[in-house]
């Protein structure tokens, strides 16, 4: 065992809310932990951009996890969803309202609830349209001060330290320094997998780091073909995604219209633009090919005092939000990852995973919008309080230090477009079985190509994209393996024509 070994009691990886939460309750423990972060700001977290809200129970947790189940055509676990309602005013009143004074929209008598799809009444608790930031920068700074926290920020994750399925630390990368970091438990909170399509809700360099580290690690993963896209994203002319529109947009009436100016989804859904987001999201996809655009039509609503935050993104990218706000499907959220059960604990001991990269159940195949964050805060506090109280045991580590760093740009840039391009083209909103037989061949290929180079290098962006090819294959894999059309996971067969819309 080496002597002069860095430790702490927990590490967790990731300055999401999921992270932040299981740090201030390992803290709360007395526990000495260590938040390692490859994000230099907050907006390097989703969850610094998370708009519509965060949901919770109102009279009765019941209807919240009716909701939740009925969205995810009836796939959601019902136990995790119960340890969700459950615990979900408690974990909002004691950290956001009391612990970091968090001020939601207030209406003449009290919170100001919202609505967002697939929701049968109004339980998101919003500021504007940009809950996330008012949420995760005091978050940030409370934790960042607490005397039980050191916050190592710009440092990346490459490897998990195992040793016969015990998880004993993690390689932390920092200004080209790789060293190893034990503790008696690591929470993995790397968030989500954004990177791994060409059009994303998600911040930069969201690659899946977690979900890779723990395959790689030999943890279980589940139910990751249910990639959820979201339907909104203001797309520009060349199809960039500019911002997310958020589906608060559509709970206070804005309506989808395509090329022609038509309103289509009365077509498709009984609920129209409420309906769950993968039936939207599959209609405007269907919409865009078959009339050129699909526009989000602000008219219905007070755009401007309702939205400032959205007004000000539309004006910033010169849209006329007057004249409708182009929107198409972008990819947004990953319903499955590392599994877990209630208190975030993975197959491996000592290692537990939370937020976006875990799965927990409670989403299934398709999530209820605002109930991410929520998973992520709940979850982050069962996992951190459990995490605590196990001594850390260094061990023998293989050495990162001495490998050449570079790995060539033109090299990561071409490999990351061979990704994108297969998980757009044959793994994204649609998925034709025989398609999905071709991309798990080439990314075999590609994750063989870059596994040779691990090899031989050790840099920071040379695992992001190892990371990202090992998540791209476990969705292609999962999505091959799954034979039934379910929530987000949507079987086509590509020979023949779309089905024609029916209203259901
Ligand atoms: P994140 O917040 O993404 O944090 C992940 C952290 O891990 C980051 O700090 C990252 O830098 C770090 N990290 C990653 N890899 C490594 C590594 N190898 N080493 C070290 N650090 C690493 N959900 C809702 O409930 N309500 C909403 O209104 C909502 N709106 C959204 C709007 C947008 C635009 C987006 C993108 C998402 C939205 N979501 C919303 C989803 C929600 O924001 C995310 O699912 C949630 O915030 C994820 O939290 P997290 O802590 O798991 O991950
Ligand atoms: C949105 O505001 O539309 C995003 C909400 C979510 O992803 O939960």
């Amino acid at each position: 065992m080496p002597d002069d070994a860095t430790t702490t009691d927990v590490l967790v990886i990731g300055s999401g809310i999921a992270g932040l939460a299981a740090a201030l309750a390992a803290a709360r423990e007395d526990d000495d932990v260590t938040l390692a972060t490859k994000a230099t700001r907050p907006e390097g977290a989703s969850s610094w951009w998370a708009q519509g809200g965060i949901a919770v129970s109102r009279d009765t947790p019941e209807e919240f996890k009716a909701d939740i189940m009925a969205a995810s055509d009836g796939t959601a676990d019902p136990d995790a969803v119960d340890v969700l309602v459950e615990n979900a005013n408690e974990a909002v009143e004691d950290v956001l309202l009391e612990t970091l004074d968090v001020e939601f929209d207030q209406n003449g008598s009290g919170h100001d609830f919202t609505r967002e799809a697939a929701h049968s009444e109004d339980r998101i608790l919003h500021v504007d349209a940009a809950t996330g930031k008012h949420i995760h920068v005091p978050f940030l700074n409370y934790v960042d001060d607490h005397d039980g926290v050191e916050i190592l920020d710009d440092t990346a994750a490459l490897e998990l330290v195992r040793h016969e399925g015990r998880v004993h630390g993690a390689m932390l990368e920092s200004d080209g320094e790789v060293e190893p970091y034990f503790a008696g438990s690591v929470v993995l909170a790397t968030g989500g997998i954004g990177d791994l399509y060409p059009r994303t809700t998600n911040p930069d360099n969201t690659t899946g780091d977690g979900i890779g580290m723990a395959a790689l690690a030999g943890a279980e993963i589940e139910d990751m073909e249910y990639v959820q896209f979201h339907p909104t994203a203001c797309v520009l002319e060349d199809n960039e995604v500019a911002f997310l529109v958020s589906e608060a947009v559509r709970g206070e009436g804005g309506l989808l219209r395509n090329g022609d100016g038509e309103r289509f989804m009365p077509g498709y859904h009984a609920d129209a633009e409420l309906a769950p987001r993968d039936v939207v999201a599959r209609a405007v996809k269907a919409e865009r090919e078959a009339t050129g655009e699909v526009t989000l039509d602000v008219s219905p609503l007070d755009f401007a005092a309702e939205f400032p935050g959205l007004v000000e993104r539309c004006e910033e990218h010169g849209i006329d939000w007057t004249e409708g706000i182009p929107v198409a499907p972008a990819e947004h959220f990953l319903c499955g990852g590392i599994s877990v059960d209630d208190r975030g604990r993975t197959t491996l001991d000592q290692l537990y995973a939370v937020g976006e990269c875990s799965r927990t159940g409670v989403h299934g195949a398709n999530r209820l919008a605002s109930t991410s964050l929520l998973e992520g805060l709940v979850w982050g506090l069962r996992a951190g309080e459990d995490a605590a109280g196990a001594e850390p045991e260094p061990i023998e580590t293989p050495e990162l230090l001495e490998r050449d760093p570079d790995l060539p740009e033109r090299f990561a840039r071409d490999k990351f477009q061979r990704l994108t391009r297969v998980m757009d083209e044959n793994v994204g909103v649609e998925r034709d079985p025989a398609e999905l037989q071709r991309a798990m061949a080439v990314l075999r290929r590609l994750k063989g190509e870059v596994d040779a180079y691990v090899r031989t290098r050790t840099s920071r962006s040379l695992y992001e994209l190892r990371h990202a090819s090992v998540t791209a294959l476990l969705v292609a894999r999962h999505a091959a393996e799954n034979e039934e059309s379910v929530g987000t996971h949507n079987l086509v067969d590509a020979s023949e024509d779309p089905p024609e819309p029916t209203a259901d």
